[in-house]
């Protein structure tokens, strides 16, 4: 597929997806986001792909958030329905059941902090900045910055950020267990790629499933425990399963195939 505001790549099973738009701070205009969901359909559709990496373009922004040249006008319904579209693209991303790592190489802000946060999980360059400034714009965040910020840093700093616009640096960010690990920006994409291809050892049906369950805790219309009980039967009927319990009896490294 090919794409007017992204780019992207296929290497060893990892789908790189790189916002482009580095003379605007990578910011989300309709056509990224269009992209981005596209993009995360790939994630889904393709079975060559086996994990994803978002990060931007250039070394000064992941993504400086929505286009604010897109706000200005709106109706209260056009915000509404913005929001959802948003929200709709980020929960994709949350629920893929391939990994999808955010590599926040400098300002993820506003919607930029929203799609880092809609990844598994994050790793920063030690340039990055991470806020959600959208209150000096007389807006709160829409694509569920006030939801994934208080789940990944807890209310009390997620108040204090939402409410002061503040921006934290990456070793704040780190502190707070937004990211997993900070590095220097050459060294971004190559640390996830080597969590990735550690991943990519372990039984594919059963990393996904525990995304779906880990992700039950924050949806209050399952029982997490519900969704881990289940799947964790249902793996009993996966040809892994056979093949992990077997390897690990034979003293012998398991070869998955995914079913
Ligand atoms: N929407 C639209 N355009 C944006 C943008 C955004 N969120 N963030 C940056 N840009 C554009 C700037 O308007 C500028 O465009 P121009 O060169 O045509 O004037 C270009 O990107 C470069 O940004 P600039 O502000 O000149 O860079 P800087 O290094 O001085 O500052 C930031 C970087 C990220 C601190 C600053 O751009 C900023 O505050 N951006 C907005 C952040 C924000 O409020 N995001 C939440 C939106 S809901």
């Amino acid at each position: 597929m090919s794409y007017q505001n992204i780019l992207t790549s296929l290497e060893n099973g990892i789908f790189t997806i790189t916002i482009n738009r580095p003379d605007k701070m990578n910011a989300l205009n309709a056509g990224v986001m269009q992209d981005i969901s596209d993009a995360v359909d790939e994630v889904y559709n393709n079975a060559d792909i086996k994990a994803a990496i978002i990060t931007g373009a250039g070394t000064k922004a992941f993504v400086a958030g929505a286009d604010i040249s897109e706000f200005h006008g709106l109706t209260v319904a056009q915000g509404k329905a913005l929001a959802k579209k948003g929200q709709d693209i980020f929960f994709k991303i949350e629920n893929a059941p391939k990994p999808i790592v955010g590599c926040i190489n400098g300002f993820a802000l506003g919607g930029g902090c929203e799609l880092a946060m809609s990844c598994h999980f994050r790793l920063a360059s030690d340039n990055a900045k991470f806020g959600q400034p959208e209150v000096n714009l007389g807006l709160i965040p829409g694509y569920g910055g006030t939801q994934r910020l208080t789940q990944l840093i807890g209310k009390g700093r997620a108040m204090e950020l939402l409410l002061s616009a503040a921006m934290i640096d990456a070793n704040a960010a780190l502190q707070y267990g937004l990211v997993n690990y900070v590095t220097t920006q050459e060294e971004l994409l190559n640390k996830a790629k080597s969590i990735l291809a550690v991943i990519a050892t372990k039984a594919p049906v059963a990393v996904s499933k525990c995304i779906a369950a880990a992700n039950a805790v924050f949806d209050e219309t399952k029982n997490g425990y519900a969704v881990e009980l289940d799947s964790f039967g249902e793996c009993f009927g996966t040809e892994d399963v056979k093949e992990g319990t077997s390897a690990f009896l034979e003293k012998r490294k398991a070869i998955f195939k995914g079913r």
